[in-house]
């Protein structure tokens, strides 16, 4: 069927309608994957959804298969999608409510759709959703996440929905079997790109912040989500930190929100990585992910199914390797442990006295290579390359630096977002400061558990902290964790300068930065540890 949106365009969508003459509610999903696949994408079994009673409308989003229109991501998503559901609750067979509900691009366009408040809107499932186009979606602290953005950019060109044929087709294929020698340079993709993806130098040439992203922000918008929402995430999701703040945006705006996160990548969601099993309760179908949507949409559109459970967050706790449940994110009752950098080790109690400094070799032709983390690169539904990789092979590089930790006499347990502070001298050029929360298990074994990015000087955008030529106190944002280092582990910090292809390279030219700890220069790790964990 086609569906009418304010403009005019002609959007494409397949209905499914459970065996009833009566008017249900009914459940949007907006896809620019193809509405043909899976009826509820790749976490939800659709058809339970149907038979559990509801209508369920799976749509291309504009520009992408059958729909009308020119696909420009998420920027008619808001629109589109209000104007669908309103379409939608008005038609015989609805009882006139409607739920949205999606993955990853669909979890983002809606939430975008449920700020424009559309009628008979009652509920929203953003599974794997990001805040904002910018900082956590083409960003992370300044720094393009060139990894995820050019493997999807291009890899969306090479599906039927983009309608590329012929030679073109036959170029993004080619390109996507060179990606990574387009990861060293990007700019021999830009041609291509600039005539079959505008976007992409859109994108490259708008820093964080800029008001070219406000768009499509759920973040500038949680005040008009005024309907239950459930957040699914996962620790090592790309998305994680915009899940997280949607989940508190519209907590904060006064509307029912409630948050679980697994121990799952973008799309590694059985539990089950290449180094690392997190056992069976850790697999998102035995989660059952479609149960949890059919009960935030039986209790929110139909009114059935009892008391939610009087905790609206649930972890997966790694370490532990099990699922606990909140009455808050950030969880209450953690307190602040802080650990300095000190020599090579890392101590709690006071800041060491003594001064120490480490020069770090930026070489842009043999960067840090991505190794594990929040990434979302080909390969991904492997977990060849995301998640909690073993990160000893590089911590031998001499441009990593390792700050390790005592190990531990008893459980500590890590509950919330981790900040690195270090203070750094950085090269004229400018500098990225990266860092990484390792759990060091007593064989060796150094698990990734979670990583950040904060870029200096202009480059960064408007937000960026300037490079003035003597040490600066850089923040970098670590990420969420929850976690437990077991008894007889160690806790370790890694800094370095670069992780591509996950992040495009900074400075492009040989640099040389000093990394500061102890004396004036505290530099530092914070954990949020949960008393009594
Ligand atoms: C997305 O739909 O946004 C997405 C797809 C694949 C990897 C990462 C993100």
């Amino acid at each position: 069927m086609k569906i009418p949106v304010r403009d005019g365009t002609l959007l494409s969508a397949d209905l499914y309608r459970p065996e009833t003459a009566d008017p249900v509610p009914v459940l949007v999903r907006r896809t620019p994957y193809g509405k043909s696949g899976s009826p509820g994408g790749a976490s939800v079994d659709g058809l339970r959804l149907v038979r559990a009673g509801y209508a369920l409308l799976v749509q291309d989003v504009r520009g992408r298969f059958a729909s009308g229109g020119a696909f420009e991501p998420y920027w008619n998503e808001a629109a589109d999608g209000a104007d669908t559901v309103a379409w939608a609750v008005g038609r015989p067979w609805c009882d006139g409510s409607a739920g949205l509900f999606g993955r990853s691009y669909e979890a983002m366009a809606a939430l975008l759709a449920a700020a424009e408040r559309p009628p008979g809107l009652g509920a929203v499932v953003p599974h794997v959703a990001g805040s904002g186009f910018d900082e956590g979606w083409t960003r992370q602290g300044g720094a393009f996440q060139l990894g995820f953005v050019l493997y999807w950019v291009l890899y969306d060109l090479l599906l039927d929905g983009a309608g590329l044929e012929g030679a073109d087709l036959a170029e993004v294929a080619g390109s996507v079997d060179r990606i990574d020698e387009l990861y060293r340079d990007p700019e021999a993709a830009s041609e291509l790109l600039d005539r079959l993806a505008p976007y992409w130098r859109q994108w490259r040439e708008h820093p964080g912040g800029h008001p070219y992203w406000r768009r499509a922000a759920p973040r500038d918008a949680y005040a008009g989500i005024d309907v239950p929402a459930l957040h699914l995430t996962g620790w090592y999701d790309i998305f994680l930190a915009g899940a997280l703040e949607n989940y508190r945006g519209i907590r904060e705006c006064g509307t029912d929100s409630r948050l679980v996160v697994g121990p799952w990548s973008h799309c590694v969601t059985g539990g089950i990585f290449p180094q690392r099993r997190y056992g069976l309760a850790a697999d998102e179908d035995r989660l059952d992910v479609t149960g949890l949507h059919l009960d935030h949409f039986d209790r929110h559109l139909r009114g059935r199914g009892g008391a939610p459970e009087p905790e609206p967050v649930r972890l997966f706790v790694t370490g532990a390797d099990t699922w606990r449940a909140f009455p808050d994110w950030p969880v209450p009752g953690t307190g602040e442990l802080l650990l300095h950098l000190d020599g090579r080790r890392l101590t709690p109690g006071p800041a060491p006295v003594a001064a120490g400094a480490d020069r770090l070799r930026h070489d842009p032709a043999d960067p840090v290579p991505t190794t594990g983390g929040a990434t979302a690169l080909p390969g991904q539904f492997t977990g060849g390359d995301c998640g909690p990789l073993d990160q000893r092979e590089v911590e031998r590089r001499a441009d990593v630096l390792c700050f390790t930790g005592e190990p531990l006499a008893a459980p500590l347990t890590v509950v919330g977002d981790t900040v690195l502070t270090v203070y750094v001298t950085p090269d004229a050029a400018g500098a990225d400061v990266t860092g990484k929360l390792v759990d060091v298990h007593p064989g060796g074994r150094a698990e990734l558990l979670c990583d950040g990015i904060r870029r200096l000087g202009p480059a960064a955008g408007a937000d960026g902290p300037a490079a003035p030529g003597g040490p600066v106190e850089v923040t970098v944002r670590l990420g969420a964790v929850g976690h437990v280092f077991r008894a007889g582990h160690r806790v370790r910090v890694e800094v370095a300068s670069s992780n591509a292809p996950r992040f495009d390279v900074h400075p492009p030219v040989l640099a040389h930065h000093t990394v500061h700890h102890g004396g004036g220069h505290p530099s530092r790790l914070l954990l949020p540890r949960l008393a009594g964990g």
